[in-house]
């Protein structure tokens, strides 16, 4: 049998090989872009399966673009905030995506915004490229510390745990915000289990490792920033709207904190205004998951799980498994 197939856009080996094999006529966009609104219906119609990225807005409409026939939506991504799973499973779609494989990578790169927010280690590149330096000076770029400091961690599930246990080197105190209790972190980091407003106050380094949810929208807004000591920073790998980037412009450039490490934004791939002129944040572009073995490895799950998906049988990441019923 031949199963109608889209691929929103490429993605690493061994993803459209395998796609190819069980839909060999799959139609793969071949812009290095993300597809216009008007190009995914059209991508998406008559379609039994679809591997689609967190670009890509998956909502009713795009459903029904699909037609009744449509079994599966594998995204390459381990967040699907981007997909309107209620309407998926009300459609009986199953929707999937990458979780696990991009844990390290999503954790170390936090790890790589913090230490280079903190040390101003874009700051100090770019005065070195420009020709700046003329020898040692005690005033020279001084920032803040990391070893024996407080660290708390805003949503402590996969990414957010692996983020923590890398702290044991700088023998960190580790604070941590969730609705469920992190044996783990307990046992082997001694964590304590806070309030985020607690954990805002005492923390010198904040974290964000939550999903993107309605109730996350915004979780840390002006009146969270505002608790945060002046001398501390945030770190955001998660999604941009968890954070109001507004609020944070503001309390980057009013110095009511030391700085931000900062991998989404709001309105990605738009910056909020102001952002951009904000020294004390280090700003990049969604690329925590950008490791070659890991982008590789979600393109080997998310082929996985559509093919899976278009058999009819169950998908290893399936999110809706009402959808199967
Ligand atoms: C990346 O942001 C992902 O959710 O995989
Ligand atoms: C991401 O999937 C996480 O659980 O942190």
């Amino acid at each position: 049998m031949s199963y109608k197939v889209s691929v929103t856009r490429e993605i690493p080996d061994p993803g459209l090989p395998m796609v190819k094999e069980i839909a060999p006529d799959a139609r793969v966009n071949p812009h290095d872009r993300v597809l216009t609104r008007e190009e995914l219906l059209d991508y998406v119609k008559g379609c039994d399966g679809v591997l689609c990225l967190l670009t890509d807005p998956i909502d009713a409409e795009v459903f029904d673009a699909a037609g009744p026939q449509c079994k599966i939506f594998a995204n390459y991504a381990v967040g699907y905030n981007n997909i309107d799973v209620d309407a998926a499973t009300e459609r009986g779609i199953l929707i999937t995506n990458t979780p696990g494989v991009l844990t390290d990578a999503t954790a170390d790169h936090a790890w790589a915004l913090l230490f280079s927010t903190a040390r101003r280690i874009v700051e100090a590149d770019e005065y070195m490229r420009a020709g700046k330096f003329e020898g040692w000076g005690p005033m020279m770029f001084l920032g803040g510390d990391i070893t024996g400091k407080t660290l708390g961690i805003v949503g402590a599930g996969r990414i957010g745990t692996a983020f923590a246990l890398k702290s044991k080197g700088f023998n960190m105190k580790v604070l941590y915000y969730d609705l469920s209790r992190n044996d783990e972190l307990e046992s082997e980091l001694g964590a304590t289990k806070v309030d985020l407003d607690t954990l805002m106050e005492q923390s010198d380094y904040v974290s964000v490792h939550v999903a993107l949810t309605d109730e996350t929208t915004h979780l840390i807004d002006a009146d969270k920033l505002g608790k945060m000591k002046s001398s501390a920073y945030l770190i955001n790998t998660a999604r941009g709207p968890v954070v109001d980037e507004v609020a944070l412009i503001e309390a980057l450039k009013s110095g009511s904190i030391a700085g931000a490490g900062l991998d989404v934004f709001e309105d990605e791939p738009e910056m909020k205004p102001g952002l951009a002129d904000c020294k004390t944040a280090v700003i990049v572009p969604h690329i925590a998951s950008a490791t070659i073995w890991t982008r590789s490895k979600m393109a080997e799950m998310a082929a996985s799980n559509l093919t899976a998906g278009l058999k009819g049988e169950t998908p290893p990441n399936l999110v809706n498994p009402e959808a199967a019923k």
